[in-house]
């Protein structure tokens, strides 16, 4: 595809005018000819991929650190290992109240946590939905994938099955989570029998608190083999037994040995109805750059989501961030509204970092 072809397709559409203001570096990536990639291997992720903040742990770094061990390729799923243990570490972070322990928790007040995996060598896929009480939600994931016929456990059985491998029981909603829940359901309705606290009682990091959040990581290895991973707590406050995208294969996640991987974080419907991750992988197919691939199928989405009710004021009223890795390195992320940022790191960096997503619509 050549630069101006590329060009052109990227300035049609449905938001030209706010896609050319997307950030010079990510643009500049976005038309990067072929084989100008960064070295292998590479790991892409949601920001809380990284936080610039020691004690927190790196689901980026982890990941990389595992790449770059050589036992770790000569394990058959070494790959799906590495990213594994990735986000593992951010879904023990008790502070990112979007995944695994500290999540936000449903309606109720329980935490239900959603995560799928696929490993490209085998294009196997393994997820689990609505699980309660095992905080490695990603690893049940993989387990699933690799130890059995299935792709999918929900709820009880899925915990059943997490309890087998010796995964220990935990109460996941930690006093933090719970306040923010407590004052959410205090204050969410003029119509039912609470009332809510006055603002002299309320600790002000629990007011308003809400997440779409997730932990999205793709990652291609020094071979060139894919593996991508996404887990969560999902919607806070959502219904018992909602589901998002972050579990559905082609949705939240998913790869193609032969291409390259994405994923998505935000408004998990928005990636359902829209096939997400899929079409951005099937976008890079057909030899689209992956950052515009991201912007291709927000535009769908953006285009969609007026007709699903979900507009205002002449652009779509959620966020939705995409994530894409192709086979030979090159990456790219977007985002629906300005000011997303993604974490990475290549072959060629010694720590991680975070970078702009482009976007479709700036920020007003
Ligand atoms: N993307 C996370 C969710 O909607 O559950």
């Amino acid at each position: 595809m050549t630069s101006s072809l590329s060009r052109r397709s990227f300035l049609g559409g449905l938001a030209a005018a706010s896609a050319a203001a997307a950030s010079k570096e990510a643009r500049a990536r976005a038309f990067a000819p072929i084989g100008a990639a960064p070295r292998r291997p590479v790991v892409i992720a949601s920001a809380n991929g990284w936080w610039d903040e020691p004690e927190r742990g790196s689901a980026v770094a982890t990941t990389m650190r595992a790449l770059l061990d050589p036992e770790t390729a000569e394990r058959p799923y070494g790959l799906l290992e590495a990213i594994v243990e990735g986000v593992g570490v951010t879904e023990s972070d008790a502070r990112d109240h979007s995944v695994g322990l500290g999540g936000l928790p449903n309606e109720d007040g329980v935490v239900q946590l959603d995560a799928s995996c696929m490993f490209g060598p085998n294009h196997r896929a393994g997820a689990v939905g609505a699980l309660e009480n095992v905080r490695h939600a990603a690893r049940v994931a993989m387990n699933v994938l690799r130890y059995t016929d299935h792709s999918f456990l929900v709820g009880k059985g899925a915990y059943e099955f997490a309890r087998a491998f010796g995964m220990p029981h935990e109460e996941l909603l930690t006093e933090e989570a719970r306040k923010i829940w407590l004052y959410w359901r205090q204050s969410h309705s003029a119509k039912d029998d609470w009332f809510t606290p006055p603002d002299a009682e309320v600790d002000p990091d629990v007011l308003d608190r809400f997440t779409t959040g997730t932990i999205h990581l793709s990652a291609v290895d020094a071979r060139g083999d894919v593996a991508s991973v996404t887990t969560t707590s999902g919607l806070s406050f959502k219904i018992p037994g909602r589901v998002g995208d972050s579990p559905i294969v082609g949705a939240g996640m998913f790869c193609d040995n032969d291409i390259g991987g994405a994923g998505a974080t935000g408004r998990g419907e928005e990636a359902i109805a829209n096939c997400g991750a899929f079409s951005i992988v099937d976008e890079m197919g057909r030899d689209v750059e992956p950052t515009e691939a991201c912007l291709n199928v927000l535009k769908r989405v953006a285009r969609h989501a007026e007709r699903r009710g979900f507009w205002k004021d002449g652009r779509p009223d959620f966020q939705l961030k995409f994530y894409a890795v192709r086979k030979d390195g090159a990456y790219g992320s977007a985002c629906m509204l300005e000011g997303g940022a993604f974490a990475v790191m290549t072959g060629e960096d010694e720590s991680p970092r975070h970078e702009e997503c482009a976007f479709l619509y700036e920020k007003r």
